[in-house]
């Protein structure tokens, strides 16, 4: 398939549905999670223009996160259980939006840069928690419930195209 990066327009609900579109087209010609995140992550960011998109996997031998595909600046490489927001949203096993990261207590500045972000659990297709999908933005409350809506939907989709 043809590897342009297309950018939408639109409402960000606009936005996210055709870009559900696109990733469930790249999702039916390769069922390999890295690389289908690591697209993911390069659509995302061309399209919104946030400072980091990426994520962490468990390591489950050292019990910490440790860095996956991502587009933006130099990032952490590890993060300990329950650490920051990407170990808080592993540890309680759901999705965490934070307006304001520097009143998120224990937030890892891997960027001084980063205002606000959302971190969502990824999972294997028994709905074991793999890691965590993580944007980062510039901008203060960056992220909602339609973002948490269409970044689950993405995951779930690269997900099923594992099986
Ligand atoms: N801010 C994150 C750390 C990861 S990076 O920002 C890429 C956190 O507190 O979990």
């Amino acid at each position: 398939m043809a590897a342009n990066v297309e950018i939408f327009e639109g409402d960000k609900v606009s936005i996210y549905e055709q870009l559900i579109l696109q990733i469930e087209q790249i999702c039916i010609s390769e069922t390999n999670f890295i690389a289908n995140i690591g697209n993911c992550c390069a659509i995302l960011k061309s399209q919104f223009d946030w400072h980091w998109v990426g994520c962490y996997f468990i390591d489950q031998k050292v019990n910490n996160l440790v860095l996956g595909p991502f587009q933006g600046p130099l990032a952490c490489t590890r993060i300990a259980y329950g650490k920051g927001v990407c170990g808080t949203a592993w540890e309680n096993n759901e999705i965490v939006i934070v307006p304001n990261v520097h009143e998120f207590p224990g937030h890892i500045a891997c960027s001084a840069a980063s205002n606000s972000e959302i971190v969502l659990p990824m999972y294997d297709v028994n709905n074991t928690i793999i890691g965590v999908f993580d944007i980062d933005s510039i901008a203060f409350d960056a992220f909602d419930a339609i973002d948490a809506k269409y970044l689950s939907k993405m995951l779930q989709i690269i997900t099923n195209a594992t099986v």
